[in-house]
């Protein structure tokens, strides 16, 4: 159970890029990392305008000087100062993650950024070796993996209580898409323009948060090959707004992933579905307190959250005890104290501890990047099958 006690000696300096006025993911950042005291907001180069970024920083409390007018100013004017920055969150556009991440990284910092990690495969491998060789750690936030009942799915596979999986569903399909969104939403306008938002822009925005949520709940299934079939229904757009992927797995398991911004009446629409020789599990993040666990030929059951008939796995980032609801918040700052966590044994060398420590990693945010890479290669090529290993 998790009481806010403090579980590092030293709460990590930290910054942000991004996230400023306006933004929309910059908030959930600073509340789910200063939370538990694990993080403490020293600097940041909050916003493109650097004018508006210092206000802004300011008015959340950092000190001016340390408001910075973008992120090369205050990575060489922090690397000055004996209290300078350890780590750095990155939530900017998608175009440019690949160049900050690796900045950050080559300035020695812990970096923790947001999906789609980078445009190429070729990029986030280079972000994955840098970060290796510097023995620095690389979060990811895929905030949705903090849901106590998304770590009950994981052990329930793990331990076998579905049998051999056979399926996989996902998807995040959403409504909020549907009409020229982008004509009047400038974080809207940069996600459809390919400069900014990379090759692809509902597999990217949402399809890789689906990948990883069934990535984490099985991992043992590895992608063999896939076939994608994208397309834009709004006219104009001009990346694709609904995107289906057929998925095979090297074991012989099969699955589907639907990405969509067009799914009408559909507030955010994330849900897998694990199909096992045996039973099913079923989870929302529209009702991420609950797990649906069905076994053929017995009642379907409702499993919530905080439950004593819960593995200790799903119970160890609990914070109030069930039938209380938690929350997105609630997941982000589970996943923030994993990265402190990983940070400060990062920083005393214990390397050991980090080997089976886990955390939404550069390494899941590479597979999303590569994901995206292949499915709008099959699309491209005429939905076809292609290999996922070339
Ligand atoms: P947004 O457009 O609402 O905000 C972007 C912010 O970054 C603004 O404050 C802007 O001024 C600032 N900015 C842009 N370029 C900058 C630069 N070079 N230096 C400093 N600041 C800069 O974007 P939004 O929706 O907040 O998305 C940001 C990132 O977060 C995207 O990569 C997006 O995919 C991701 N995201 C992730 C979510 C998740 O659940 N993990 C949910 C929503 C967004």
């Amino acid at each position: 159970m998790i009481n806010g006690e403090r579980v590092i000696e030293n709460p990590i300096r930290w910054a942000m890029i991004g996230g400023g006025r306006g933004s929309q993911i910059g908030y959930i950042h600073r509340s789910s990392a200063t939370r538990d005291r694990n993080f403490m907001l020293v600097a940041g180069a909050f916003d493109i305008d650097p004018e508006r970024g210092k206000e802004f920083g300011v008015n959340i409390g950092v000190d001016a000087e340390r408001c910075y007018p973008d992120y090369q100013t205050m990575f060489q004017e922090e690397a000055k100062r004996e209290d300078g920055i350890q780590a750095v969150s990155i939530a900017t556009p998608n175009g440019t993650h690949y160049e900050i991440s690796r900045a950050a990284l080559m300035a020695g910092l812990h970096v923790i950024c947001e999906k789609p990690l980078c445009f190429e495969a070729d990029q986030a491998r280079e972000l994955e070796d840098l970060a290796r060789e510097k023995k620095l750690v690389f979060g990811v936030t895929y905030g949705y993996t903090g849901h106590q009942m998304v770590q009950q799915a994981k052990e329930m596979v793990a331990r076998g209580d579905l049998g051999k999986i056979r399926i996989v569903q996902m998807q995040f399909a959403h409504g909020g898409c549907n009409i020229a969104t982008e004509a009047n939403n400038a974080a809207q306008k940069w996600r459809t323009d390919p400069k900014i938002a990379g090759p692809s822009f509902i597999l990217g925005d949402v399809g890789t948060h689906a990948l990883y949520l069934g990535e984490l709940i099985c991992p043992e299934l590895e992608i063999e090959s896939l076939l994608c079939t994208k397309q834009s229904f709004v006219e104009g757009r001009q990346l694709e707004d609904n995107a289906f992927v057929l998925l095979n797995y090297k074991d012989g398991a099969k699955g589907t992933l639907w990405a969509s911004g067009v799914n009408c009446g559909s507030m955010h629409g994330q849900k897998i579905r694990v199909i096992g020789e045996k039973a099913s599990i079923e989870w929302w993040n529209e009702r991420p307190n609950q797990l649906r666990y069905e076994v053929q030929g017995e009642p379907a059951c409702v499993m919530e959250r905080g439950t004593d008939y819960l593995y200790g796995e799903a119970l160890e980032e609990d914070r109030i005890g069930g039938g209380h609801v938690e929350g997105l918040f609630e997941s982000w700052s589970n996943l923030y104290r994993r990265f402190a966590i990983a940070m400060d044994a990062a920083n005393r060398k214990d390397y050991e501890f980090l080997k089976d420590f886990w955390y939404p990693n550069v390494h899941d945010g590479a597979r999303g990047v590569k994901f995206i890479e292949k499915c709008v290669e099959s699309a491209d090529e005429g939905s076809v099958w292609v290999d996922y290993e070339k």
